[in-house]
Protein backbone atom coordinates (compact mmCIF):
# COMPACT_ATOMS: atom_id res chain seq x y z
CA UNK A 1 0.00 0.00 0.00
CA UNK A 2 1.53 3.40 -1.01
CA UNK A 3 1.52 6.15 1.76
CA UNK A 4 -1.76 7.86 2.85
CA UNK A 5 -2.46 9.82 5.29
CA UNK A 6 -5.17 10.53 7.87
CA UNK A 7 -6.24 12.51 10.61
CA UNK A 8 -5.90 12.15 14.56
CA UNK A 9 -7.48 14.38 17.06
CA UNK A 10 -5.94 13.87 20.73
CA UNK A 11 -9.38 14.61 22.44
CA UNK A 12 -10.04 17.20 25.08
CA UNK A 13 -9.57 13.92 28.23
CA UNK A 14 -6.94 13.35 26.31
CA UNK A 15 -5.38 16.76 26.98
CA UNK A 16 -6.92 17.06 30.62
CA UNK A 17 -5.38 13.56 31.97
CA UNK A 18 -1.55 14.69 30.66
CA UNK A 19 -1.49 11.86 27.69
CA UNK A 20 -0.65 14.24 25.05
CA UNK A 21 3.31 13.34 25.05
CA UNK A 22 2.27 9.61 25.29
CA UNK A 23 0.28 9.19 22.57
CA UNK A 24 2.38 11.53 20.38
CA UNK A 25 5.77 9.36 21.19
CA UNK A 26 3.10 6.14 20.10
CA UNK A 27 2.55 7.27 16.99
CA UNK A 28 6.14 7.85 16.20
CA UNK A 29 7.02 4.54 18.06
CA UNK A 30 4.44 3.05 14.79
CA UNK A 31 6.30 4.48 12.19
CA UNK A 32 3.61 7.30 11.27
CA UNK A 33 5.12 10.42 10.26
CA UNK A 34 3.68 13.57 11.89
CA UNK A 35 3.31 16.07 8.66
CA UNK A 36 0.95 19.11 10.91
CA UNK A 37 0.11 19.21 14.11
CA UNK A 38 -1.48 21.88 16.19
CA UNK A 39 -3.01 22.59 19.13
CA UNK A 40 -6.63 24.27 19.47
CA UNK A 41 -10.07 25.07 21.46
CA UNK A 42 -12.86 24.46 18.96
CA UNK A 43 -15.98 26.33 19.18
CA UNK A 44 -19.18 24.83 19.47
CA UNK A 45 -19.99 25.19 15.32
CA UNK A 46 -16.37 23.78 14.95
CA UNK A 47 -17.14 20.62 16.49
CA UNK A 48 -20.75 20.83 15.05
CA UNK A 49 -19.15 21.14 11.72
CA UNK A 50 -16.30 18.32 11.97
CA UNK A 51 -19.10 15.28 13.25
CA UNK A 52 -21.83 16.79 11.00
CA UNK A 53 -22.07 13.03 9.94
CA UNK A 54 -23.53 11.95 13.57
CA UNK A 55 -25.80 15.23 13.54
CA UNK A 56 -28.74 12.74 13.25
CA UNK A 57 -27.63 10.39 16.48
CA UNK A 58 -28.45 10.79 19.90
CA UNK A 59 -25.07 11.61 21.26
CA UNK A 60 -24.54 14.52 18.83
CA UNK A 61 -25.21 17.17 20.95
CA UNK A 62 -23.22 15.97 24.56
CA UNK A 63 -20.67 15.05 21.61
CA UNK A 64 -20.25 18.60 20.58
CA UNK A 65 -20.18 19.79 24.19
CA UNK A 66 -17.55 17.52 25.11
CA UNK A 67 -15.23 18.16 21.94
CA UNK A 68 -15.52 21.84 22.41
CA UNK A 69 -15.40 21.42 26.19
CA UNK A 70 -11.14 21.89 26.39
CA UNK A 71 -8.09 21.99 24.05
CA UNK A 72 -7.27 19.33 21.22
CA UNK A 73 -4.28 18.37 19.63
CA UNK A 74 -5.12 17.70 16.00
CA UNK A 75 -2.83 15.79 14.12
CA UNK A 76 -1.84 14.61 10.50
CA UNK A 77 -0.47 11.34 10.18
CA UNK A 78 0.97 9.69 6.68
CA UNK A 79 2.38 5.51 7.07
CA UNK A 80 1.44 3.17 4.54
CA UNK A 81 -2.27 2.51 5.10
CA UNK A 82 -2.82 5.11 7.73
CA UNK A 83 -6.12 4.72 8.09
CA UNK A 84 -6.58 1.28 8.87
CA UNK A 85 -3.37 1.29 10.88
CA UNK A 86 -4.24 4.00 13.35
CA UNK A 87 -7.88 2.73 13.83
CA UNK A 88 -6.02 -0.39 14.87
CA UNK A 89 -3.84 1.34 17.22
CA UNK A 90 -6.73 3.42 18.83
CA UNK A 91 -9.23 0.63 19.20
CA UNK A 92 -12.79 0.02 19.73
CA UNK A 93 -15.02 3.19 20.03
CA UNK A 94 -16.01 1.61 23.08
CA UNK A 95 -13.02 1.47 25.23
CA UNK A 96 -14.49 -1.85 26.87
CA UNK A 97 -14.54 -3.51 23.94
CA UNK A 98 -11.07 -1.76 23.00
CA UNK A 99 -8.27 -4.60 22.97
CA UNK A 100 -5.17 -4.65 25.40
CA UNK A 101 -2.48 -2.07 24.27
CA UNK A 102 -4.80 0.08 22.35
CA UNK A 103 -4.68 3.74 23.20
CA UNK A 104 -8.99 4.06 24.09
CA UNK A 105 -7.82 0.25 26.35
CA UNK A 106 -5.51 2.39 28.04
CA UNK A 107 -6.68 5.69 28.63
CA UNK A 108 -10.52 6.06 27.77
CA UNK A 109 -12.97 6.17 30.21
CA UNK A 110 -16.44 6.37 28.12
CA UNK A 111 -17.74 5.47 24.93
CA UNK A 112 -18.11 9.60 24.53
CA UNK A 113 -14.76 10.59 26.37
CA UNK A 114 -12.69 8.44 24.31
CA UNK A 115 -9.42 9.83 24.12
CA UNK A 116 -8.36 10.19 20.64
CA UNK A 117 -9.95 10.11 17.12
CA UNK A 118 -8.70 8.69 13.70
CA UNK A 119 -10.59 9.01 10.42
CA UNK A 120 -12.75 6.32 9.06
CA UNK A 121 -11.76 5.81 5.59
CA UNK A 122 -9.44 7.54 2.84
CA UNK A 123 -11.98 10.29 1.74
CA UNK A 124 -12.73 10.92 5.67
CA UNK A 125 -9.48 11.71 5.97
CA UNK A 126 -9.00 13.64 3.25
CA UNK A 127 -12.05 15.82 4.32
CA UNK A 128 -11.20 15.97 7.81
CA UNK A 129 -7.56 17.33 7.02
CA UNK A 130 -9.17 19.91 5.24
CA UNK A 131 -11.19 20.58 7.74
CA UNK A 132 -8.76 22.11 9.95
CA UNK A 133 -5.42 22.49 7.76
CA UNK A 134 -5.05 24.70 4.57
CA UNK A 135 -2.10 23.36 1.97
CA UNK A 136 0.34 25.41 3.49
CA UNK A 137 0.39 24.09 6.70
CA UNK A 138 1.03 20.71 5.02
CA UNK A 139 4.32 19.25 5.34
CA UNK A 140 4.67 17.53 1.43
P1 LIG B 1 -15.00 9.27 17.12
O1 LIG B 1 -14.25 8.11 16.60
O2 LIG B 1 -14.33 10.57 17.26
O3 LIG B 1 -16.32 9.46 16.23
C1 LIG B 1 -17.56 9.87 16.73
C2 LIG B 1 -17.57 10.02 18.21
O4 LIG B 1 -18.84 10.02 18.79
C3 LIG B 1 -16.89 8.82 18.85
O5 LIG B 1 -15.52 8.85 18.60
C4 LIG B 1 -17.31 8.96 20.29
O6 LIG B 1 -16.56 9.94 20.99
C5 LIG B 1 -18.73 9.46 20.09
N1 LIG B 1 -19.69 8.36 20.18
C6 LIG B 1 -19.85 7.34 19.33
N2 LIG B 1 -20.85 6.53 19.74
C7 LIG B 1 -21.32 7.07 20.88
C8 LIG B 1 -22.35 6.70 21.78
N3 LIG B 1 -23.10 5.61 21.58
N4 LIG B 1 -22.57 7.50 22.85
C9 LIG B 1 -21.82 8.61 23.05
N5 LIG B 1 -20.82 9.01 22.21
C10 LIG B 1 -20.58 8.24 21.14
Amino acid sequence: MSLQRTLSIIKPDGVAQGNVGDILKRFEEQEFQIKALKMLHLSPQQASGFYAVHRERSFFQDLVRYMSSGAVVVVVLEAPDAVVRLRELMGATDPRQAAEGTLRKLYATSIEKNVVHGSDSDENARREIQYFFSDSELLD
